[in-house]
């Protein structure tokens, strides 16, 4: 990867003399980059290509090849990597289209099998390049080196890392190393996550994501980056819905499973491109907001204001600022300013008022995170008060505080601000932006901590119970257990079930009544109808022996008349669990990241608000909380309305369990529902009413 990535010598294997082509753009970059390695053309037509001798292949080459940069048709790359393997060459920037992307993914996967039989690695097919400032290195396509700075983007679009090269200039905002990652054949998101954390040049890496191949690695790598990872997702369609089998299957929307992927993984998302830059620029530039409390410096009531809508729009919601510090903060404004939060020094403020405020602000320990704001005024130098904020913080010596800039006016404003951020802190021209990236530092301090916590595991489970019970099912071609079966399964994690056996008769269902206790509940069992309800299959607080009777013959005839075909087992006679706070759990097996669990509040809260979340599996106690708190319908489990709060420590623990068993069961498992879960008031535990499991197909 190394060598690949920070090469010590370049073939561009299809250079060019003609102007135009890729062959001959890449050469001239890499010369106007200043490119200290040997750079070697290679092209069997050409003696010379801008002054530098050319070889017919690159077994002519008398010296070490780190990178190979591949610009020649489709149709010979598969020679070349042959060549450059016996070469002994490191990697291959393919820059070549017309691979996987078009449909040949076999062409990709020779070329990719043979270069690693010689051990070297593949960036591409269908790449830009890459830029890097901090080598001189523009082994690309792309115009010219990004502004420069710490971030290092890779992206899967090569048009889109083209147009973010030329935006780093009219932004201002710095990268080092600009990488197109192109079909990931051979590296991917998980490999470069794991190569940019340990480069020294990059501060923060930025990622423009359409699809991920190895999604689990991607967590795990993410997890373990010590630098901030901030990821901007294209193409939120509800792949697969349509079909999905289960409940959870119709819920599971890519976008959904990706947001909370990424959340785990302690990666920050941004919502679009503008945002991707903005979150870029203060997560390469200041710490994490460690703490909740944060200051907001003005000389204008409105920006104050305004800032105060997005910070609570952005998860950082002001609160007045200690007794003690707006004490101190009075001495620096006139009489009709305001010391609570935000900090409005009026109009009169100039260089030496912000100066005194931001210092007192940001040396403050109740400060967790300091906002500045600037409204351009005729008898005030936006550099100058630029220059007075960079001063008072430096002067301060605190490193591990974030300090976020917003000035509002025109060019001068402009020049202020990008003489901010050459100074290390991050300016932007809306104050929503500048609480948003505030709002950004948070979550990051919020998810990094989350991400490294253990995921829960149960060494109290009956696997070999679950597994006999699915491989009979197998055994009897079905692709789906039964209602029992699931139950059973579930009993084996340690779910709680609520008690349920199966009648095929009217007098065992009357039995089983009388031994089970009334009230019941009655519902159909048949592997062809998943959802019962809708066959009129489902009768609840069944009290008498003549219900017991009707009901068990009406249920079969609805079943019937849903489905003619349906093969029916039987009714099944179940305890009538008390009511409770109804919750649905469920799992698919999502192909980017594998068993990924689903929580949210049954009844409409599911089927029409679609007030659910995600988690891939296993996880952690604290992510289960997240999931119990993040749904809108949260609150319910809280208690309201003078209703007692829900056990959620009970509902905590199941749903870690019931991530662990998806996950240790990832193999046959394909998608399960427990729907609902009632679950009963603090200290009264719940019980999964009904169960359902979709097995993997073989
Ligand atoms: N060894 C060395 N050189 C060779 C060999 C070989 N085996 N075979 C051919 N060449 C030379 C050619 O003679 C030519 O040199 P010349 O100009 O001196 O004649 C040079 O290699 C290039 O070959 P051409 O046939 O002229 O191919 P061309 O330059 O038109 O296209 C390219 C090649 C650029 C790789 C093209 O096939 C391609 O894939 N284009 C798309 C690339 C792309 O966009 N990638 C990024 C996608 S992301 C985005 O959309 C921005």
């Amino acid at each position: 990867m190394n060598g690949m990535l920070q090469p010590k010598s370049v073939a561009v294997i299809g250079a060019s003399a003609t102007e135009g082509k890729i062959g001959h753009t890449v050469m001239v970059n890499l010369q106007e980059s200043k490119y200290e390695g040997p750079i070697y053309p290679i092209n069997p037509k050409t003696e010379r290509i801008l002054g530098i001798k050319c070889y017919k292949s690159v077994l002519d080459v008398e010296g070490l090849i780190d990178a190979a940069i591949i610009t020649v048709p489709a149709k010979f790359v598969s020679n070349i990597v042959d060549e450059c393997g016996k070469k002994g060459v490191k990697g291959l920037l393919v820059i070549t289209s017309g691979f996987s992307e078009v449909g040949d993914e076999a062409l990709e996967e020779e070329i990719v099998k043979k270069a690693h039989s010689y051990g070297m690695r593949v960036l591409g097919p269908n790449i830009v390049g890459i830029c890097s400032n901090s080598d001189n290195f523009n082994g690309s396509f792309a115009p010219f080196l990004p502004y420069d700075g710490s971030a290092s983007l890779v992206s899967q679009s090569g048009a889109l890392l083209i147009g973010i090269d030329a935006q780093t200039y009219t932004r201002g905002i710095g990268f080092d190393k600009l990488i197109s990652i192109g079909n990931m054949s051979d590296v991917n998101f998980a490999d470069m996550i794991e190569w940019l954390d340990q480069d020294q040049n990059t501060s923060c890496i930025s990622l423009y994501v359409e699809g991920l191949k190895d999604g689990k690695r991607v967590i795990d790598n993410g997890i373990k980056a010590k630098k901030p990872i901030i990821a901007l997702k294209s193409g939120v369609s509800a792949h697969g819905a349509a079909a999905a089998a289960s409940h959870t299957g119709s819920l599971a929307g890519t976008s959904k499973i990706y947001k909370s992927a990424f959340a785990q993984a302690g990666i920050i998302q941004a919502s679009d491109l503008d945002n991707l830059f903005d979150r870029t620029l203060v997560l390469s530039l200041q710490p994490p907001m460690i703490g909740d409390n944060v200051l907001i410096i003005t000389n204008g009531g409105g920006v104050g204001v305004l800032a105060t809508d997005s910070a609570e729009k952005f998860g950082v919601p002001l609160k007045f600022a200690p007794e003690n510090l707006q004490a101190e903060l009075k001495n620096y404004m006139p009489s009709f300013g305001s010391a609570k939060n935000p900090v409005d020094l009026t109009g009169m403020a100039g260089a030496d008022w912000y100066h005194d405020t931001v210092s007192i602000g940001f040396k403050h320990e109740w400060v967790n995170g300091l906002v500045i704001l600037y409204c351009e005024t005729a008898m005030t130098d936006p550099l100058a008060i630029a220059k007075s904020i960079k001063k008072a913080v430096e002067e301060t010596g605190i490193e591990d505080k974030p300090i976020i800039v917003s000035f509002v006016g025109g060019e001068r404003s402009e020049k202020a601000m990008r003489w901010l951020v050459e100074n290390g802190i991050p300016a932007y021209g809306g104050p929503d932006v500048a609480l948003n990236a505030m709002g950004a530092l948070k979550e990051y301090a919020h998810i990094r901590e989350s991400s490294k916590q253990k995921p829960e595991l149960f060494d109290d489970v009956n696997k070999e119970k679950a597994i006999k019970i699915i491989q009979k099912a197998r055994k009897e071609n079905r692709d789906a257990l039964t209602e029992i079966e699931s139950k059973q399964v579930f009993s084996a994690y340690g779910l709680d079930i609520t008690h349920a056996k199966i009648a095929t008769s009217e007098e065992k269902a009357l039995s089983l009544a009388e031994e089970i206790g009334f009230p019941i509940v009655m519902k159909i069992v048949s592997p062809d109808i998943l959802h019962k309800s809708d066959a009129g299959g489902v009768k609840v607080d069944v009290n008498s022996v003549d219900d017991v009777k009707k009901f068990y013959n009406e249920i079969i005839e609805n079943a019937k008349a849903y489905k003619k075909d349906a093969e029916i087992l039987g009714v099944v006679i179940q305890e009538m669990a008390p009511w409770g706070t109804e919750v649905i759990l469920g799992s698919v097996n999502d192909p980017t990241f594998g068993p990924t669990v689903m929580f949210g509040l049954g009844g409409i809260f599911v089927e029409v608000l679609k007030d659910v979340t995600f988690r891939v599996a296993p996880f952690s106690k604290m992510q289960a909380n997240e999931m119990m708190n993040e749904i809108e319908a949260a609150p319910i489990l809280n208690g309201v309305r003078g209703e007692a709060p829900k056990d959620k420590k009970k509902l905590n623990e199941t749903i870690c369990r019931y991530a662990f068993m998806v996950s240790d069961l990832k193999e046959e498992i394909s998608e399960s529902d427990a729907n609902p879960v009632l679950v009963y008031d603090k200290g009264d535990g719940l019980k999964v009413a009904d169960a359902r499991i979709i097995l993997t197909k073989r």
